[in-house]
Parts: C-alpha cells; sequence; structure tokens
C-alpha cells in the first residue's frame, strides 16, 4: 500500500500548493456560491466552468477547471455529488473516490479536498474522504511493480476543523486494517497455507499488542476439533486454529464479543471437485479471516474499550488419497456427528469446530462469525450484497445498521425452523449439505447447532468478499469487505 501522508490546512483554497484541488459541487446547487472567495481569485474561472460551460454535478463525474498559469494551485478539479436529497455516506465516499482517482490520473501527487459545499461537520467531512482516498488508492504490487511511470498520490490535505486531527487518525487506522485484509486475500495461495498465514497473522499481532494463541494440529486434535482436522485431511499443511485477543486492562473480565472467520486457504472443493474454470478465485476462501483479523488489527489501533476475540479456522480443502470423503461421519467438537455428503460444503466443517471452541472457551456476550460459504448466498443477494442469517434478531439488526452507515450492504435471510428438516442425518446428527434450495440458509442452519443459546450471527459474504471488476473504493481483487462494518458495529454497541 502506498504511504500517503494526510495533513490539514486552513488556509484560503486559492493559495494552496497542491497539483489538484476537488471542489465538490451538488448537481442541483445553483451557483459557484461556496467557492466565491476562490472563484474570485481564480479570476472568476470556476464560476465559469459551473455557469456557462456547466458542469452537471452529476454523481462522480468530474471535470477539470484550466487556471491561469503562476498561481501555486495547480488544477481545480470539480466533483459532482448528485442531487442534495440523494446523497448518502456511500455516494459522497464514491464520488470522492473517483475524483481522487481522475485526479491522480491527471498526474495529481498531492491534492486537497475541499469541504462539501452544504457545511457539513468538519471531523465527518474529513475522515470520510480519507477513507475514500486511501481505500480508492489502494494497490497490491507484492508480484508486481507498479510501472515507474504510473503517478501515485503522496500527499492528502483537508481542511482543518474541530476533531478534524483525530478523525483523520482513526480512518488512517481503520484502513490499514482493510488494506492488510485486501492484502492476505491478494496473496497466492501458496503463500499462506495454514501454518504460514497463521504465523503472518501472529507477526502483526505482536506488533500491535494483541494476544495471540496458535492452536495446531496435535492440539486440535486433544480438543477433539473432528471437523476442522477432517478439511485438511487432504492437504499436505496442517490447520490451524489462530485466537487473538484484544482485552484492555479495564476490561480483562468482561464477556467478550467472538468474531469467527472462515479461514480455507485454497477450496478445490476436495473429492466432490469443482470446475477448474474460475477455481483460483477460491483463493479468496479466507475472506472471512481475512475480515476478522484486520477488524482485531484496527481495534487494537484504535484502542477499542471492549474486549474481543478472534477465532481463525485454517485449513486447505485438497483433494488426496487422505482426503475426507462423501459419506464420512465425523464428530465435531460439541459431540455431534456430521454426515459428510459434500466435501466442498468444508466452510461450514471448519466453522463448526471454532464456533463449538468460542461458546464454551469464552462465555460469550454474542458470537459473529463471517464467511465466503456459498454460491447461493451469491445467487440470492448478487456480489455486491453480503447475507445475515441469526437467532437473534436485534444482533442482526445492529449489524445490518453499521453495514448501511459504512457503505457494506447487508441484507437478512430468513431461518424458520421448517430449513432444519433439510439437514436431518438419518446415519448421524446433521448433513453437511442441504440439498439444492436455499442453500445459504441450510449452511447457517448447520452452523446453529454449534452456538447452542449464544446470541449469533453469520454473514456470508461470498458475493463481496472478492471484486472480479473495480469499483470506486476498491480495485478488484480482494475488498476487504466488512472490517469497516464490524468496527462500526463494535463502536456504537458501547456508545449507544
Ligand atoms: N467457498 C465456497 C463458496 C463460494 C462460492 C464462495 C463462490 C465464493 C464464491 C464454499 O466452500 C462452497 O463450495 N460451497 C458450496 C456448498 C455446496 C457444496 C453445498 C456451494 O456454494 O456450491
Ligand atoms: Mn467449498
Ligand atoms: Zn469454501
Amino acid at each position: 500500500m502506498p504511504q500517503i501522508k494526510v495533513t490539514t490546512f486552513d488556509s484560503p483554497l486559492a493559495g494552496l500548493d497542491v497539483d489538484v484541488l476537488l471542489l465538490p459541487v451538488f448537481e442541483n446547487a445553483d451557483s459557484a456560491s461556496p467557492w466565491e472567495a476562490l472563484d474570485e481569485a481564480l479570476g472568476g474561472r470556476v464560476g465559469e466552468a459551473l455557469g456557462s460551460r456547466p458542469f452537471s454535478g452529476k454523481a462522480r463525474s468530474c471535470l477539470a477547471v484550466p487556471l491561469p498559469a503562476g498561481g501555486e494551485l495547480g488544477e481545480v478539479l470539480l466533483v459532482g455529488l448528485g442531487k442534495v436529497e440523494e446523497l448518502t455516506p456511500t455516494s459522497y465516499r464514491e464520488a470522492i473516490a473517483s475524483g481522487t482517482s481522475a485526479a491522480v490520473r491527471r498526474n495529481g501527487e498531492r491534492i486537497a479536498i475541499a469541504g462539501r459545499d452544504d457545511a457539513a461537520a468538519g471531523a465527518e467531512h474529513a475522515a470520510a474522504a480519507t477513507e475514500a482516498v486511501l481505500l480508492s488508492q489502494y494497490r497490491f504490487d507484492r508480484y508486481k511493480k507498479p510501472s515507474k511511470d504510473a503517478t501515485q498520490l503522496a500527499e492528502l490535505l483537508l481542511p482543518e476543523g474541530a476533531g478534524v486531527g483525530d478523525a483523520i487518525e482513526r480512518a488512517q487506522r481503520i484502513c490499514r486494517g482493510v488494506a492488510w485484509a485486501r492484502d492476505l486475500i491478494n496473496l497466492s495461495p501458496s503463500d499462506k497455507r495454514p501454518p504460514a498465514l497463521a504465523d503472518l497473522v501472529a507477526d502483526v499481532a505482536a506488533k500491535v499488542g494483541l494476544r495471540c494463541e496458535i492452536i495446531d494440529e496435535a492440539r486440535a486434535r486433544k480438543l477433539d476439533m473432528g471437523a476442522l482436522l477432517a478439511v485438511a485431511q487432504g492437504s499436505t499443511t496442517g490447520p490451524r486454529l489462530v485466537v487473538l485477543e484484544h482485552a484492555p486492562e479495564a476490561y480483562a473480565t468482561q464477556a467478550p464479543v467472538v468474531l469467527v472467520g472462515k479461514g480455507v486457504t485454497f477450496d478445490t472443493g476436495g473429492i466432490s471437485i469443482k470446475p477448474s474454470a474460475g477455481m483460483d478465485e477460491m483463493k479468496a476462501d479466507m475472506s472471512g479471516a481475512a475480515a476478522v483479523v484486520a477488524t482485531m488489527r484496527a481495534i487494537a489501533e484504535i484502542d477499542l474499550p471492549r474486549r474481543v476475540v478472534a477465532l481463525v479456522p485454517m485449513a486447505e480443502n485438497m483433494p488426496d488419497g487422505d482426503a475426507y470423503r462423501p459419506g464420512d461421519l465425523v464428530t465435531a467438537m460439541n459431540g455431534k456427528v456430521i454426515e459428510v455428503l459434500n466435501t466442498d460444503a468444508e466452510g461450514r466443517m471448519i466453522l463448526a469446530d471454532a464456533l463449538a471452541y468460542g461458546v464454551s472457551e469464552f462465555s460469550p456476550e454474542c458470537i459473529v462469525d463471517l464467511a465466503t460459504l456459498t454460491g447461493a448466498c451469491v445467487v440470492a443477494l448478487g456480489e455486491d450484497v453480503a447475507g445475515v442469517m441469526t437467532n437473534n434478531d436485534a444482533l442482526s439488526a445492529e449489524l445490518v445498521a453499521a453495514g448501511t452507515r459504512v457503505g457494506e450492504p447487508l441484507w437478512p435471510l430468513p431461518m424458520f425452523a421448517e430449513y432444519d428438516k433439510l439437514i436431518e442425518s438419518k446415519v448421524g446428527d446433521i448433513k453437511n449439505t442441504g440439498g439444492r434450495w436455499g442453500g445459504a440458509i441450510t449452511a447457517a442452519k448447520f452452523l446453529e447447532n454449534f452456538v447452542g443459546d449464544t446470541p449469533w450471527a453469520h454473514m456470508d459474504i461470498a458475493g463481496p468478499a472478492y471484486r472480479t471488476k473495480a469499483k470506486p473504493l476498491a480495485p478488484r481483487g480482494g475488498a476487504g469487505f466488512a472490517v469497516r462494518l464490524l468496527v462500526d458495529w463494535l463502536h456504537e454497541r458501547d456508545a449507544g
């Protein structure tokens, strides 16, 4: 991730020493009035662009305004916000992200973003703009160096104001988390097999002051984690269960929120092997794990005042002579016997043991799991929206609300008792697949068997975890979906 310095200014806009100044403009704003002083200093160029050479202000449109030579300010870029009444936190971030990308394409290395022209709160604007800029400029260059003449943003200037410095600092810490999640997802699956991924997580945990414990294969066997071990059987590397804990001194004995993330480092499907087309994307099958560890990093860095534990089961799902097979009966840590009907339904297997361990070891206040669990969820909700399934509607509603605030949409799917029948097994306690229909829900119903009475929500992020096309806030590849959602949810839960 390129290092972008974020600072503030309190001088007049016309005197800013930057390559590009972004001016956010509404579609139905009637004049250049918010920028009167700037316009005057620039000989009326901004007013001209907004008036006689009309700039529509449509959401995410941009227009460069040529300036008289010799000034400090290189260029003004008008950025359309769309209609005032249609503005949302997401549309605002996307407009700023598009404007930033346009500025960088125009060789902007130092840019400034003026405050929104409806006198929005300074700190809120600063946080949103910082996020939009840092997330849109994320690049993954571990295996392919950026071309030498590609411009990279080096510095961002935002208007000074009450609380602005803290808001920027906080947004930077959260975006560091998101970028790390993206990095982990984008890694070659050969570079993040369970032992290696566990070590990568442990290194960062040590750096930011999270307690970290790695449960290896031998330990998992002692703990009777039969479902996690079964999935890992086909791989030449054993599974891992990484435990991270954030417990500020004053909260050391608080019942924690437990986060669980699916960490299948590569999903071939196992003996129920997947078609080869598109299988490369299954390197992203640890996106739930990435979101959870990145959230822990972010809350450690912002010093969140509450206890949170993360459990990250990691396994590689491979076909092999030792692989688990359809028909196998496998006993999970809580004693339930799983009839394996499809080895490609491996995510719910490794989550089963992690959830059971979370409940018995930590007596959590609530437990939230994240997983790229089913293609069925993508069929139901599309690629941009995650599904949420729960035994506690209040918890699910909190998560949906957080998703709306940060622009990471989440939508509930029902958990009627009727679905339970679909996973009843004649030879064991439950089957690991529920047939053709309602696949996202029967997967959630399976997980429900491992959480007891603990308030629990399951987020199926199979759609939004990995982007096949770039969006304003993310290039193609790992999205780091749900890091901002979880941080915001945890923050609000204690604040509200
Ligand atoms: N990792 C996949 C789900 C997935 C599919 C994630 C597409 C992202 C994009 C999961 O392990 C899986 O294979 N699920 C099966 C379940 C089925 C065998 C019951 C599926 O969705 O087909
Ligand atoms: Mn699978
Ligand atoms: Zn999978």
